[in-house]
């Protein structure tokens, strides 16, 4: 019974076990986890193990979303919510799967499908990142706006 060890499955296979050094870890240094399989996704305040549809996770390194194109995270202020937009294809094969919105103490994530808009929004709170993930070409972020 690999719990009796302290350590996961996923941990023995690897032979790696994960000492936790985010024992103060927030939101803004948050970790996503997608499962190439079957479009998962889990969040974490750090890095850690994670495994679904039988193999381990790696975390998604987040490139910085560019300032043009189908990765570019569009926001404006509605109101008191961020409205963030990419002008991204939303077929089956190639789509934005989900838009998040992370701050030091806490995150905000839209699961999105197929044929819908690639959309969400997110009610303000302080700063943070916005966050793009495209199934095909991986995570994008950019810090929120200063707030007017
Ligand atoms: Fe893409």
């Amino acid at each position: 019974m690999p719990g009796a060890l302290g350590v996961s499955v996923a941990e023995l296979l690897t032979g790696e076990v994960r000492e936790n050094a985010n024992r103060a870890g927030n939101l803004l240094r948050a970790k996503f986890y997608v499962c190439p399989i079957c479009g998962n996704v889990v969040t974490a305040l750090g890095e850690g193990a994670f495994s679904c549809c039988g193999s381990q996770l790696m975390p998604q390194d987040a490139e910085d979303a560019p300032d043009e194109g189908p990765h570019a995270i569009k926001v404006e202020r509605i109101e008191d919510e961020w409205y963030v937009t990419l002008d991204h294809p939303m077929t089956k094969d190639h789509f934005v799967s989900f838009i998040a919105y992370a701050t030091m103490d806490g995150m905000q994530l839209r699961k999105l499908y197929p044929e819908q808009s690639a959309e969400a929004r997110f009610r303000i709170g302080s700063s943070g990142y916005l966050y793009a993930f495209c199934n095909r070409h991986g995570l994008f972020r950019m810090r929120t706006p200063r707030r007017r």
